[in-house]
């Protein structure tokens, strides 16, 4: 017998580690996974802690997390042999899913809520060639619009209700663990949306401690935008209590910007066994710590920031300690919503209701003529 692990007619062998591809061929891959855990000193700082460590999502093919599991979700689409695929979306996974179905052979479509989701998003939609319908609704109103739909045309959905997303999802723990060699930080801080996320890290966790791979949990925090914060009100109600969803979300973080998150008793169950917390941020908060990123040279959209706006307040609420091991998850990357980041740095950024976001850390763009002597002046001068 050969030491392939492929059979003759190139099935997989050992079905335990592949629990439901059993043809290699189905494999949907654009090289997703293996993004950086990096070390930011002056974010760290500025939250309190003595150090962070960022995990950035935003290096996979499309600019997301939504990758590691579109990975999975498009391979079972094609072990299913369905042709169309669909999701609603705040941006990413219809950014994510348009490029895996393409690549795939698949059609995608994407529904959106018009005019409510970054321009780089709705580029990479249209770029990677997804049949585009912006809805005049919000995320959770076209959700339940797509449910529908999805039975009546015959559609496979690959929202994060699609289990096969969330298994995916979860080797960004395994990858983050690997890194670490195996060592738990004491918190694994991520924003919360849809909590499809939430639920996927906390599962990863889990089963790695099952399977003896590390020796106890992390703490989950998971940080809302205060507009959009159903699952942090949650959790401030008795035990037992059942979300009550936020009718009219808003938020600058739009890929955050969900009222009634259909994973959360998933997501609860969760924080809940890794003994975690969530805490919600304002649009402020979330505005300068975004900037604080990105003067580590990193940079992330604005969701993403939402984690060391969250910890920041939780360190100086003493839930977390000062010296404590912190992996921030970074969900997306800073080319994702250009438009905001101008608007902060020239002073344009505006909060949902009109209220002026204070460009704490803003950095002004100058326009010079063309001429070296006072080119040169105005350089000598600051
Ligand atoms: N960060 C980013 C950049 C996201 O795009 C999302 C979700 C989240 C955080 C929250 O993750 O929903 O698992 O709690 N974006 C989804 C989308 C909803 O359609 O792209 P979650």
């Amino acid at each position: 017998m050969s030491n392939t692990p492929l059979d003759q007619s190139g099935v997989w062998r050992y079905r335990e580690f592949y629990p439901f591809l059993n043809d290699l061929k189905h494999v949907v891959t654009l090289r997703e996974g293996n993004t950086p855990l990096l070390d930011a000193p002056l974010a760290a700082r500025y939250a309190g802690l003595k150090r962070i460590a960022f995990k950035h999502q935003g290096f996979n093919p499309t600019g997301s997390f939504k990758d590691n599991g579109m990975t999975c979700g498009a391979s079972q689409a094609v072990r299913l042999g369905m042709g169309r695929v669909a999701c609603v979306s705040t941006g990413n996974t219809s950014a994510s899913m348009a490029a895996y179905a393409s690549a795939a052979g698949l059609q995608p479509v994407i529904f959106i809520p018009h005019g409510n989701i970054s321009y780089g998003k709705l580029a990479q939609a249209l770029e990677y060639g997804a049949r585009t319908l912006q809805v005049e609704a919000n995320f959770d109103q076209i959700l339940a619009l797509v449910r529908v739909l999805a039975g009546r045309l015959g559609i496979y959905l690959l929202n994060s209700i699609n289990p096969f997303r969330i298994e995916g999802q979860k080797s960004i723990m395994v990858e983050l663990m690997d890194q670490r060699d195996w060592r738990v930080p004491d918190w694994i801080v991520l924003p919360g949306g849809n909590l499809g996320n939430t639920s996927a890290f906390g599962k990863a966790l889990r089963e790695m401690k099952e399977m003896g791979l590390i020796d106890r949990l992390p703490r989950l925090a998971v940080i809302q935008a205060e507009g959009a914060a159903p699952f942090y009100e949650l959790t401030q109600r008795p035990a037992g209590a059942r979300l009550e969803a936020v009718g009219n979300p808003e938020t600058l973080a739009t890929a955050i910007k969900i009222g009634d998150p259909v994973s959360w008793p998933k997501a609860l169950r969760e924080v809940v066994t890794s003994g975690g917390v969530v805490e919600k941020v304002s649009e402020q908060e979330i505005a300068d710590a975004k900037a604080q990123i990105g003067l580590c040279g990193i940079g992330c959209e604005p969701a993403s920031a939402a984690t060391l706006a969250g910890i920041r307040k939780l360190v100086a609420g003493r839930v977390i300690d000062s010296e404590a091991d912190v992996v921030a998850v970074l969900t997306g990357n800073v080319l994702k919503d250009p438009d905001y980041i101008y608007r902060y740095h020239t002073g344009q950024l505006e909060a949902p209701g009109g209220r002026q976001i204070q460009s704490a850390f803003g950095n002004q763009p100058v326009v010079v003529p063309n001429d070296a002597d006072r080119i040169a002046a105005l350089l000598e001068a600051t």
